[in-house]
């Protein structure tokens, strides 16, 4: 009897052991169970918003579960990234991060409640969106160099939308200033989306913002583009010249973005995702109809977790230098 007793423990602690063995490969096997949510920390209908929401739908697809896209603007997007960074990481709470929140905003704010690549894993990048400088349809300036002169007769005068300070869209601003020698007074805004609403209805006078969701408005007769941040030009924006064959030599802009974890979530989460995201890339119908929106893909070496940690890694150091060659205080 106490033989028998001995041997069922041991079985019984066998099974335990051999369940617990295999618990962590079907919980891999299982992700995701739930819905996913995606925190971009802009207001819904701006580029930030409307590259997050093209790429989940093909994600989610391939993932065979739902993402679910929740907007949480503030401070440059800083305070959704706050928010995800204390989130559980089970990979049911990630972050679609960029340029500023990412790598610029720790030389901007000085408690700055996270840090990039502590509180967070990057996943996968997203394409990268080069800008256009826009102004309202009829504006009085028909060109970059109209701009240019008038900010230069009457500093300050010009209102420039941005998303906030530390958004990628004033850093943009910032640096287009600088190159141009000019002075705008920049009026930030909780995303560029609400900032465009307020250039066709005349309350600023211009802004820089990226081709997905510009596009749109200017082939709609609402906005002007007068130039393009890219280094060449565009089919889609026929007659648009660039500004570094023009106005600025050298000038480029664009806004990375991609998507971040909670530091501590596992592995084979990250896995999963960039999986479904390399599937969502390898649809040519998907890729075309980014590209029809002045959005090219990368290659793919360029987009998983180990090349995405690198990038952040040099973007944070290239905005340390460029922040503090301006001299902008920290606020
Ligand atoms: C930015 O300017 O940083 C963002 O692109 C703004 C947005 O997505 O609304």
């Amino acid at each position: 009897m106490k033989r028998f007793k001995t041997s069922t423990l041991a079985l019984a602690l066998g099974a335990i052991a051999l369940v617990a063995a295999i618990r962590p490969a079907q919980a891999a096997d299982d992700y995701p169970t739930r819905p996913v949510t995606w925190l971009v920390p802009f207001a819904a209908g701006g580029p930030t918003d409307a590259i997050a929401r093209n790429i989940a739908q093909r994600v989610s697809t391939a993932l065979g579960g739902t993402i679910i896209i929740e907007n949480l603007p503030g401070a440059g997007g800083t305070v959704g990234a706050a928010k995800v960074a204390r989130a559980r990481p089970d990979g049911y709470t990630l972050f679609v991060g960029h340029t500023g929140t990412m790598a610029a905003a720790p030389y901007l704010f000085k408690s700055l409640k996270y840090e990039p690549l502590k509180d967070f894993v990057p996943v996968f990048r997203f394409p990268d969106t080069p800008m256009v400088l826009l102004v309202k349809n009829g504006a009085r300036f028909k060109s970059a160099t109209a701009l240019f002169e008038e900010a230069r007769r009457n500093p300050g005068k010009l209102t420039f939308g941005t998303a906030g300070v530390g958004s990628s869209s004033h850093l943009a601003a910032e640096h287009l200033a600088a190159t141009a020698k000019v002075k705008f007074t920049f009026i930030p805004y909780k995303g560029t989306g609400p900032a465009m609403t307020d250039l066709m209805g005349g309350q600023i006078d211009a802004m820089l913002d990226q081709t997905n969701v510009s596009l749109p408005q200017t082939q709609g007769g609402r906005l002007t583009a007068l130039a393009l941040t890219s280094q060449g030009r565009m089919d889609m924006f026929p007659n648009v010249a660039t500004l570094t064959e023009k106005e600025l030599p050298g000038f480029l802009a664009s806004t990375w973005y991609g998507i971040y974890a909670p530091a501590g979530t596992p592995q084979h989460v990250i896995d999963t995702l960039n999986q479904a995201y390399a599937k969502a890339l390898a649809d040519v119908e998907f890729t075309d109809s980014l590209k029809k929106q002045g959005i090219d893909v990368l290659p793919t070496d360029k987009v998983g977790p180990v090349a995405f940690r690198a990038f952040t890694a040099s973007e944070a150091k290239k905005w340390e230098r460029v922040i503090k060659a301006a001299g902008i205080q920290p606020q």
